[in-house]
């Protein structure tokens, strides 16, 4: 087994997807190197919107966090196909990792698209974006540093403006925290599929004061 990969998940598949260490500080430049700009996004699925950032920006690094194995290998091995070098992705739950990570102000930007697909009270635990991330990205964050979240769930948009607005240290962009746009020349599977089908995707744009 190499290390850095999870062994107590053996006998699953995609039992090599890479992971952070199971415990303690998770040192971002010593895994990622120093001296690149570094984004994040966080629950990439299929892969299509970090694949496609990290084509438009070369000079920097995209990190991936994603909770389903699947999608992680899948996403690595589209990567490796198209030779981008600069994807890296990893296996795990964004909102207990980020509080490890290390160091202090280091991300650019971080994108969150379409997260939170349940429906049900009782999956409320479950959610990605709220207050407590967002108090997390301000930690990591530099700052001018920016936050996106979209979704195509208008009762959601209003939640996440709601947890995020009340972190002091972030200001919202365009009207009240809503651009009509995607201004990062990048798009999620998701987001492709609403705009094939005409279904209106909410777009939240925060910077880190
Ligand atoms: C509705 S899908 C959207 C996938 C992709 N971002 C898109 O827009 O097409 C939400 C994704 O977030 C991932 N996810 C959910 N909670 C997560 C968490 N706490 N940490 C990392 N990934 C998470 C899910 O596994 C899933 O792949």
């Amino acid at each position: 087994m190499k290390p850095g990969f999870d062994v107590s998940e053996s006998q699953k598949p995609y039992m090599d997807v890479p992971v952070f260490p199971q415990e303690g500080p998770i040192h971002l430049d010593e895994i990622l190197g120093r001296g690149r700009p570094l984004e994040l996004e966080i629950g990439f699925g299929k892969g299509h919107f970090i694949i496609e950032r990290a084509l438009y920006r070369p000079e920097a690094t995209i990190l991936g966090i994603e909770t389903r194995r699947k999608w992680v290998h899948l996403a690595e091995s589209r990567a490796q196909k198209r030779a981008v070098g600069n994807v890296v992705v990893r296996h795990g739950d964004a909102r207990a990792l980020l509080k490890r990570m290390q160091p202090d102000r280091c991300f650019e930007r971080v994108f969150i698209n379409f997260p939170d697909p349940w429906w049900k009270a009782k999956h409320a635990k479950r959610m990605v974006v709220t207050q407590e991330l967002g108090r997390d990205l301000v930690r990591l964050l530099v700052r001018g540093g920016e936050i996106m979240i979209q979704t195509d769930v208008d009762f959601r948009a209003d939640a996440y403006l709601e947890e995020l607005s009340a972190v002091e240290e972030l200001e919202p962009l365009g009207q009240g925290g809503r651009v009509e746009e995607n201004p990062f020349r990048a798009r999620s599977l998701r987001e492709i599929r609403c705009e094939e089908l005409g279904m209106p995707v909410y777009r939240i744009l925060f910077v880190r004061k």
